[in-house]
């Protein structure tokens, strides 16, 4: 049977990572104005889906801009994903991607996230259920085991493709490195060997050199990229082109970063009220400026401290557009 997420993947190429608190409503829907990189939610837990409070409820918001809505899911208890899965798929989710990677300690110490790479039965169970409980495509994202001794990712795959899932993302470390060294894209080909589903490559890709390293060395179908495009989304499209070999990539003008971080900037604001987003995209903003060593240090630092939403708006017209 052909799987439905295939031709999804081959398509895409470029994938924009799930990154709790940056990757949210208001970040999604500006990246979708601007391309057809899919994006996928923050993690939220499924007990806080199933007692959803407002919080919550925002994380969840339907994006109308994107054609694709992935939500994941963190849990370690069967009934609960499947309850919190039913609920996302209500909620008009195109996808549910389960995370076994989170390497955080306050995740891993409840036994979700990538702790579930060290319990087979435990993850085999969730992905059953979840896959069991809605009629959408399920995904998984994992790293490449708990620890080096550990690299059970291509088992982990090949039960998860038996058990119903359509995709998997490998970032290429282990629970245990965390962020540290590099990621490891020729230990994601073994997953990719062992099962027939898609694999996105994930884990240290930045520009256009590293994604077709990261293609290359993996064989994976497609790559995801997280900390590299916060800041500089446009590098997504950017690599997608690349990797494409297209020739018609349009080189993102000034006017194009104005526009992206301005639409983001007021995104922000509606989304979380006047005092919670005047922080939330302050995070942002500084990403932003980051990339831009040309813009005058003291004007970036006022903004960025500014709590005025006119002087941000202000300074942005001022910095990028004269
Ligand atoms: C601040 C931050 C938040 C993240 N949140 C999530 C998350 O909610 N779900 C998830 O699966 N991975 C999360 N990740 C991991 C990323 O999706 C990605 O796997 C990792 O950053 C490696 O890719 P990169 O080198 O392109 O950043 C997060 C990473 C960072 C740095």
């Amino acid at each position: 049977m052909k799987n439905i997420l295939s031709n999804f993947v081959k398509e895409h190429r470029v994938f924009m990572a799930p990154m709790t608190g940056l990757t949210d409503y208001p970040f999604r829907k500006t990246l979708s104005s601007f391309t057809s990189i899919p994006s996928y939610s923050e993690m939220v837990a499924s007990r806080e889906i199933i007692y959803s409070n407002d919080k919550v409820k925002k994380k969840l918001y339907r994006n109308n801009n994107s054609s694709f809505f992935i939500i994941q899911i963190l849990g370690n208890e069967p009934y609960l994903m499947s309850e919190a899965a039913k609920y996302c798929e209500q909620l008009g989710a195109d996808i549910i991607d389960i995370n076994m990677g989170c390497p955080s300690k306050k995740v891993t110490g409840k036994l979700s996230g990538s702790a579930l790479m060290r319990n087979l039965n435990e993850a085999n169970d969730i992905i059953k259920s979840v896959v069991n409980s809605v009629k959408l495509p399920v995904t998984l994202k994992m790293r490449l085991g708990w620890d080096e001794n550990n690299l059970n990712a291509p088992e982990i795959s090949k039960a998860a493709e038996e058990n119903g899932v359509k995709l998997i993302t490998i970032h290429g470390r282990t629970r245990c490195q965390f962020y540290k060294d590099y990621a490891n894209w020729k230990e994601v080909r073994k997953v990719k060997n062992n099962v027939l589903l898609p694999i996105i490559v994930n884990g240290d890709i930045y520009d256009n050199n590293s994604a077709r390293r990261a293609l290359e060395e993996s064989s994976a179908d497609g790559v995801m990229i997280g900390r590299a495009a916060i800041g500089r989304p446009w590098i997504l499209q950017k690599i997608l082109s690349n990797i494409n070999n297209s020739i018609v990539y349009r080189k993102v003008s000034t006017l194009d970063k104005y526009n992206f971080i301005s639409q983001h900037y007021e995104e922000i604001l509606s989304h979380y009220g006047f005092e919670l987003g005047v922080r939330v995209a302050r995070k942002h903003l500084i990403k932003y400026f980051q990339y831009q060593k040309e813009l005058p240090t003291k004007l970036v630092n006022l903004t960025i401290r500014s709590e005025s939403p006119k002087f941000v708006k202000n300074s942005l017209k001022s910095m990028y557009l004269n």
